[in-house]
């Protein structure tokens, strides 16, 4: 998570139905605000497309009729000349998604997700967001029924020890049927305990404040003791970890070291760290695993499996592990997950991976769950585009997990979605407590929800 701004992820193509039951809805022939009907970039289809998206408020909204409510595939059809974008796309009024618009000069099409339209008269908007894209059209046809799941629950790690298996099994005996709720940070944690009157099945932690650069500079952490009193209470733990860059940090007023995890806050150059493993910054780099690998080692010693989600949102390249592209950013997982469990045999973690690029995957074999980081604010969608992307990333052989949200998901949504995400985590402070990304009615009727697992109904887990 970057503290303040809004996160990204991105969705992928998912194919579309059969082209007899597709509907197109041109551009051009929809209500308009704030845009206008262009001719001047060839190759579009019906008598124009729409562009001049570059205020925050502008739409295209487009109006079907159907006689039958059900789930849709949507498809648009855009031109990309000015870099990668993004577009939302919200359906009658309620539950969005944010969809990527990668640049282009072609007219393309991308999966929009799935959209829930009524008997009568619906409504799709497209909505600037990241503007400066050109529509064409859309298409809508009715989703196919998805079957079921093909997801293994056999750890990648062939050492995996008695905890870790029975973590992912037991993610696999929910699957499809439960999401667990979960909350990063103990005290936002405590704060769910205290105001929704529920506690969730899992706590998110950090690494972030374990390693040299950052010690050295006074940091400090309890995060493995707090999990340890939670997994004694019968709770999950996740770790992620905002690893500190271990050297070049710029450490100014603008870009203080406690920040060095930012691409923008060091010169720290993964690239050349990884050239050979003889360099002295490869040297700093497994050093930083192997000190994490001591605290693991505590978990694992204590019977405590833990959900683990190193370099996350690399694909964001936000954080220097992602900075240099999808190739170092693959390679140094594939060190962490060798480090650890080969070296260390650290055989207690569920390894998650966090972004839903297919260049990004790090591979089959070293990946169990699949997951991604959604903010969308006041937004209680399914968050369903991003799913399904996940879903092809790993061809549905991979459970999925939300690992990040700022804003939670309506239980009845994902089940009519089949968005099938395994468990949430929400971000700490404001994210859960701040009233704008959750409201406390909408929080607590979520957590009473059967479809969302808390601590007291998670009881036992590992023999279930
Ligand atoms: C859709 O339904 C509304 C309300 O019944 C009607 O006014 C409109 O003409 C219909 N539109 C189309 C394209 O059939
Ligand atoms: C290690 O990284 C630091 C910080 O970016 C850099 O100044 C230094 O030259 C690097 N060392 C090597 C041996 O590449
Ligand atoms: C990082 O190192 C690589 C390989 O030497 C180089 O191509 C790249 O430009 C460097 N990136 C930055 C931001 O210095
Ligand atoms: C994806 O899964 C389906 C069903 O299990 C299988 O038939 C297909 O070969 C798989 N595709 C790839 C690319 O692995």
């Amino acid at each position: 998570m970057i503290p303040g701004v809004l996160v990204s992820v991105f969705a992928a193509c998912a194919s579309l139905a059969a082209a007899q039951t597709t509907t197109t809805l041109q551009a051009e022939s929809a209500t308009l605000s704030g845009v206008t009907v262009a001719t001047a970039v060839a190759g579009y289809s019906g008598t124009g497309y729409v562009d001049g998206f570059d205020t925050s408020t502008d739409e295209i909204r487009f109006t079907f009729n159907t006689t039958k409510a059900q789930l849709y595939d949507l498809g648009i059809v855009y031109n990309g000349p000015n870099g990668d974008k993004y577009t939302y796309v919200v359906s009658n009024g309620a539950g969005g998604s944010q969809i990527s618009l990668p640049a282009t000069t072609t007219w393309t099409t991308v999966a929009g997700g799935q959209v829930l339209l009524n008997v009568g008269v619906n409504t799709i908007s497209i909505q600037s967001n990241w503007g400066w894209y050109l529509i064409d059209y859309i298409t809508l046809a009715p989703s196919a029924v998805r079957g079921p799941h093909q997801v293994t629950t056999k750890n990648v790690d062939p050492n995996a020890n008695a905890d870790a298996k029975a973590l992912l099994e037991y993610l696999g005996t929910i699957y499809g049927k439960n999401i667990l709720s979960g909350q990063q940070d103990q005290d936002s944690l405590d704060w769910v305990t205290t105001n929704v009157g529920k506690t969730p099945a899992i706590l998110g932690v950090d690494f972030m404040d374990y390693t040299e650069s950052r010690i050295s500079r006074g940091a400090s952490s309890t995060d493995v003791d707090k999990a340890l009193a939670f997994a004694a209470k019968g709770g999950i733990i996740t770790f992620v970890w905002h690893w500190g860059a271990p050297v070049g940090l710029y450490d100014t007023e603008d870009h203080p070291w406690w920040s060095g995890f930012y691409t923008d806050a060091t010169d720290f150059n993964i690239t050349n760290a990884l050239v050979d493993t003889t360099n002295a910054n490869y040297t700093l780099l497994i050093q930083d695993i192997d000190t994490i690998a001591v605290q693991l080692k505590k978990l694992q010693t204590a019977g405590v499996p833990v959900l683990f989600r190193p370099l996350h949102e690399a694909e964001g390249k936000w954080f220097w592990w992602g900075a240099q592209g999808p190739e170092p950013a693959k390679k140094l997982y594939r060190i962490v997950y060798h480090r650890l469990t080969n070296y260390h045999k650290i055989n207690n973690l569920v390894w998650v991976w966090n972004s839903v690029a297919k260049d990004w995957y790090p591979g089959d074999d070293v990946v169990d769950i699949v997951s991604a980081d959604t903010y969308a604010q006041g937004d209680h969608g399914p968050i369903s585009a991003t799913y399904n992307s996940l879903l092809a990333l790993a061809n549905d052989t991979k459970i999925i997990g939300a690992a990040e949200i700022g804003s939670v998901m309506d239980p009845d949504l994902l089940k009519t979605y089949q968005a099938d995400w395994v468990y949430f985590c929400v971000w700490s402070g404001d994210y859960i407590s701040g009233g704008s990304w959750n409201s406390l009615d909408l929080l607590k009727s979520v957590y009473g929800s059967d479809y969302v697992l808390t601590l007291d109904e998670i009881q036992g887990w590992k023999t279930k």
